[in-house]
C-alpha cells in the first residue's frame, strides 16, 4: 500500500507551524513563534492574526522542503500529499481561520481531502509520536495555556475528559503569578527557570479543595497576591528564586494528586503528559518519581511536541485519516469546542 502522507497546519494560537507525517511517523515540524506580544504581557488575537498571515507560506515551504515531499504533481506522479489537516478548534478565532482557510484552499487546489483536528485532542496524541508509545487505555493529564484537563484515551479516536478546570488553567496559573512577581510574559518557562535554584517548601501557599477530578487555580493567584502584599519592597528581587519553587511546588502538586485520583480511580496506570505546561522540568520530574513510587508507566513527549506543534495535528490527523474521517470544505473553525 502506498505510504499515507499528511501536511498539517496548526495556527491555534501564536505559534504557525506545519509538519509532514508519512504513516504516523515525523518527518518535519517546523514552528515559527510571534515574540511580538512580549511587550504587551499576553497574547493580542489581532497581532497574532496577523504575524500567522506573515508566517504561514514560509512554514508550510518549509516543513515541505525538510520532508522532501513535492506539493504539486510533477509529471511523475500525483505529487506526495494525500491530506491537509489544520487545527479546526479551539483557540483564538482570528488566528484559526489564517490556517483553516490556507488548508481550505490547499485541498481545493491539490484536489486532496481535508482533516479538521481538534487542538485539546492532538496534544493528547503527541503522546503517539515517540518510538515508545503508551498502549491503550492511557490517561492524560494536558496542561496548557488556556485547559488543563485529564483525559481517558481508550483508542486514538475514542477519548473522553474525565476532569479538568472550573476556573484557570495550570498555564495561566503560570504565567498570572509570574505577573506577580515582576516576571514577563509567558512567565512559565521563568518560573521553572528560577525554581530550580530556589527552596519549594521556602513558603507555603493554599490548595484548593474541589471534590473528584476537577481542578481550581484562580485561589493561587489570588493567595500570592495577598502574600506579596503583606511585604516589604524588595522582598520578590531577594526571594525570587525561593517563590518560583514554591508556587512551581504548589502547582504540580495540585496536578500530581489530581492525577493520582485519576489511576485509582480508573485503574489505569500508563500515565502521560501532553501540552505547553508539560514542558516544566518539576512536572517532568514529579510526574517520574510518582510513577516510580505508584508503579505508573509514565510517558513525556519531546520538548518540541509539548508546546504548540503540527507534529501533534499531523499524528492526529493520520489516524482519522485512517478512520475515514474527512472534513468538507464549507467547514469553519471555532473559538470553542466541545469533545
Ligand atoms: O500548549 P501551549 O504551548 O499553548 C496553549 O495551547 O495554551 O501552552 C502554553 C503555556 C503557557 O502558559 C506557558 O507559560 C506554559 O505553557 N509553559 C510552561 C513552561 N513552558 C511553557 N509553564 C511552566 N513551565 C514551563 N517550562
Ligand atoms: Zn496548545
Amino acid at each position: 500500500m502506498k505510504p499515507v502522507t499528511i501536511l498539517a497546519i496548526e495556527s491555534s494560537c501564536d505559534e504557525t507551524s506545519a509538519s509532514v507525517c508519512v504513516d504516523g511517523k515525523i518527518l518535519s515540524n517546523y514552528i515559527a513563534n510571534q515574540a511580538i506580544h512580549q511587550k504587551y504581557g499576553g497574547v493580542v488575537p489581532e497581532l497574532a492574526s496577523r504575524a500567522h498571515m506573515q508566517h504561514i507560506v514560509p512554514v508550510v515551504d518549509l516543513a515541505l522542503r525538510d520532508a522532501g515531499c513535492e506539493m504539486r504533481d510533477t509529471g511523475y506522479g500525483m505529487g506526495d500529499i494525500d491530506a491537509i489537516a489544520f487545527t479546526q478548534a479551539p483557540g483564538l478565532i482570528g488566528s484559526l481561520l489564517v490556517g483553516a482557510q490556507f488548508a481550505k484552499s490547499l485541498s481545493l487546489a491539490l484536489d486532496k481531502p481535508l482533516i479538521a483536528v481538534h487542538h485539546m485532542q492532538a496534544h493528547v496524541l503527541a503522546n503517539l509520536i515517540a518510538d515508545d508509545k503508551p498502549p491503550f487505555p492511557f490517561l492524560c493529564l494536558t496542561v496548557s495555556g488556556g485547559h488543563t484537563q485529564i483525559v481517558l484515551a481508550r483508542s486514538a479516536l475514542d477519548l473522553e475528559v474525565i476532569g479538568q478546570t472550573i476556573d484557570d488553567a495550570a498555564g495561566e496559573a503560570f504565567d498570572k503569578t509570574a505577573k506577580l512577581l515582576g516576571l514577563p510574559y509567558p512567565g512559565g518557562p521563568l518560573i521553572d527557570q528560577y525554581a530550580k535554584k530556589g527552596d519549594a517548601h521556602k513558603f507555603k501557599f493554599t490548595e484548593p479543595q474541589i471534590a473528584g477530578l476537577d481542578f481550581s487555580f484562580s485561589g493561587l493567584k489570588t493567595s500570592v497576591l495577598y502574600f506579596l502584599q503583606k511585604q516589604q519592597p524588595g522582598f520578590i528581587e531577594e526571594n525570587l528564586n525561593d517563590l518560583c519553587a514554591s508556587i512551581q511546588y504548589t502547582i504540580v502538586n495540585i496536578l500530581l494528586k489530581k492525577l493520582k485520583k485519576a489511576v485509582e480511580q480508573t485503574g489505569v496506570k500508563e500515565v502521560c503528559i501532553a501540552g505547553g505546561v508539560s514542558a516544566n522540568s518539576g512536572l517532568r520530574n514529579g510526574l517520574k518519581q510518582m510513577g516510580e513510587l505508584n508503579g505508573w508507566k509514565t510517558f513525556i513527549p519531546a520538548f518540541e511536541y509539548c508546546t504548540d506543534n503540527a507534529a501533534m495535528i499531523a499524528i492526529t490527523a493520520y489516524h482519522k485519516y485512517l478512520a475515514g474521517q474527512f472534513a468538507k470544505l464549507d467547514i469553519s473553525p471555532t473559538a470553542r469546542a466541545e469533545w
